[in-house]
């Protein structure tokens, strides 16, 4: 939690345990001292694996430790033959494209503060399954994470519609709206609708990716963009549809 609060990152501690329990970190320490260096990775359910929290304290940076800690990633991923995926910062990005990752797709955080809540009456439609939502998110990212779905509706608030599924959870300073999966923009709009009446006026962060097309219906609802994210892979990239992940559930999850 050192390591992501003082970076800015919006991760709680059930964050981190949710990442460790399902995955698996890697870090560097000061002898007999506190973590200075971290990075984990997410094995989806098969084919691929989510790095993320790629994180060095201010005063190690520049030393070689997020590659080191790297390489130990990516060995992890070949041993268990997955394609390492991540959404890089643009702090990340060089450490990455060094170690042999190809760019994808740019990925944009939109913010919005507290007390900027829309209108928009709650619609909140629940059913008990979240089966539909596994498989339409296994086709939009080319590999299944039913574990890391479940985990996060069970910590968070699942939103279901035959169209598609929103998740959203607390973060540290904001809650995160996403992932997002829907089969057409009309579904995704509703769900958006939803979740935004569901968070109300507290803040809220949505990473959209920017081939979505999201951004008019985020300005009109009080958000603005914050940061920049690129999604990178390194390996061959299992058949994915992005087109129907209309928001991501945050660099730390993909
Ligand atoms: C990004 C971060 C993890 C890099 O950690 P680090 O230990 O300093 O990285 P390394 O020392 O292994 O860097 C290896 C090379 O990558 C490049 N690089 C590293 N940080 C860079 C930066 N901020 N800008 C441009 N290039 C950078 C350099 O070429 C560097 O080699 P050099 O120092 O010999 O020039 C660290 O800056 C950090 O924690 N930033 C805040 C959190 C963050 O954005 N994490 C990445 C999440 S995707």
């Amino acid at each position: 939690m050192a390591l992501s609060t003082e970076a800015g990152w919006n991760q709680t501690t059930a964050d981190w345990h949710r990442l460790l329990r399902l995955g698996r970190g890697f870090g560097v320490a000061e002898r007999g001292g506190p973590l200075v260096a971290s990075a984990v990775i997410l094995p989806y359910d098969s084919d691929l694996a989510w790095i993320s929290m790629v994180l060095v304290i201010a005063r190690w940076r520049r030393r070689g430790l997020a590659s080191i800690l790297m390489d130990e990633a990516l060995d992890a991923c070949r041993r268990l033959g997955r394609t390492a995926f991540l959404d890089a910062t643009p702090d990340g990005t060089e450490v990455y494209r060094q170690l042999g990752f190809a760019a994808g797709e740019r990925i944009t955080r939109w913010s919005r503060p507290a007390g900027a809540a829309t209108t928009t009456l709650p619609t909140v439609r629940a059913d008990a399954s979240l089966e539909p939502a596994c498989l339409l998110d296994a086709r939009a990212m080319g590999a299944p994470r039913r574990a890391l779905l479940e985990a996060l509706a069970a910590d968070g608030r699942p939103i279901l519609q035959s169209g598609g599924s929103l998740l959203l959870r607390p973060g540290r300073v904001a809650w995160q709206i996403g992932p997002l999966t829907a089969a057409d923009r009309r579904s995704a709009d509703a769900l958006l609708a939803d979740g935004l009446a569901a968070v109300g006026a507290q803040a809220a962060f949505a990473d959209a990716r920017d081939a979505a097309g999201f951004d008019g219906v985020l300005r009109a609802a009080g958000f603005t963009p914050q940061r920049h994210f690129l999604r990178m892979h390194s390996g061959t990239p299992p058949p994915a549809d992005p087109g129907l992940l209309w928001l991501t559930a945050g660099p730390e999850f993909g």
